[in-house]
């Protein structure tokens, strides 16, 4: 089977990464967390108190700043410049500061760039936003995996160590619900599924049901296109 880009898109809480990680590994290819590439730039950017509004620093960022991911223990750690930021960037601090540098124009199209250039040679699960609308318009495999809010929520809460109650797990879900309304309705790259992707609902789907539906999406798609070539 020809190396695949697989494009896993959705909004926060829909499973991406677990999954993408599980197909990675299934298929023996790269997994590309470009969530984690917005985090690192926004935690770069703080610590080197770069202005959100300062375009060539962030440009000049963003081209100085080599990110890379790699397997260790079973587990894959966000090098940047040979430093390991894999728990620096899963602060909720880090998340604030990626949401607010991924709605910047030159970050977009810089990290764009890399994610091209990781991708290029195929083999590789990547996930995100606009993974299938933008980086790889023209990837053969496109998901766009779902969750009601309210099940995101409670799998956000459940990944909590204190309890969380009844309450607590509405405001969640509203928060999320704007959140969604936010990410969809912005003017630069919108939260949307390519025409061609995979919708995928797993708010009543267990983990392995969602990876061996998309392991079986993935060899029909790859099938296909070796019929064609
Ligand atoms: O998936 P995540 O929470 O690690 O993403 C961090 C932030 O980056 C989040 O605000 C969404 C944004 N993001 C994006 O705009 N485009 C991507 N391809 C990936 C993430």
């Amino acid at each position: 089977m020809k190396p695949l880009v697989v494009a896993i898109d959705g909004p926060a809480g829909a499973g991406k990464s677990t999954v993408s990680r599980r197909l990675a590994q299934a298929l023996a290819y790269r997994y590309i967390d470009t969530g984690a590439m917005y985090r690192v730039i926004g935690v770069l950017a703080a610590e080197q108190r770069i202005d959100v509004t300062n375009d060539a620093a962030l440009a000049a960022l963003c081209d100085h700043t080599k990110i890379e991911f790699v397997e260790s223990d079973g587990r894959v750690c966000t090098l940047v410049d040979g430093r390991d930021m894999s728990d620096i960037i899963r602060t909720p601090e880090a998340a604030q500061l990626a949401s607010k540098t991924s709605t910047v124009p030159v970050v977009r199209e810089r990290l764009v760039a890399m994610q091209r250039s990781m991708g290029a040679s195929g083999g590789v699960v990547m996930e995100g936003r606009d993974i299938g609308t933008v980086v790889f318009p023209n990837a053969p495999v496109k998901v766009f995996l779902d969750a009601s809010p309210r099940e995101r929520a409670w799998r956000r809460a459940s990944e909590m160590h204190d309890k969380v109650g009844d309450e607590e797990l509405e405001r969640m879900t509203r928060e999320i619900a704007e959140r969604d309304a936010r990410d969809r309705g912005r003017a630069h790259s919108p939260l949307r599924p390519a025409e061609d992707a995979l919708l995928l609902d797993t708010t009543k789907m267990k983990l392995d049901e969602v990876v061996r539906t998309l392991l079986e999406h993935i060899a029909t798609r790859a099938a296909a296109l070796e019929s064609h070539s």
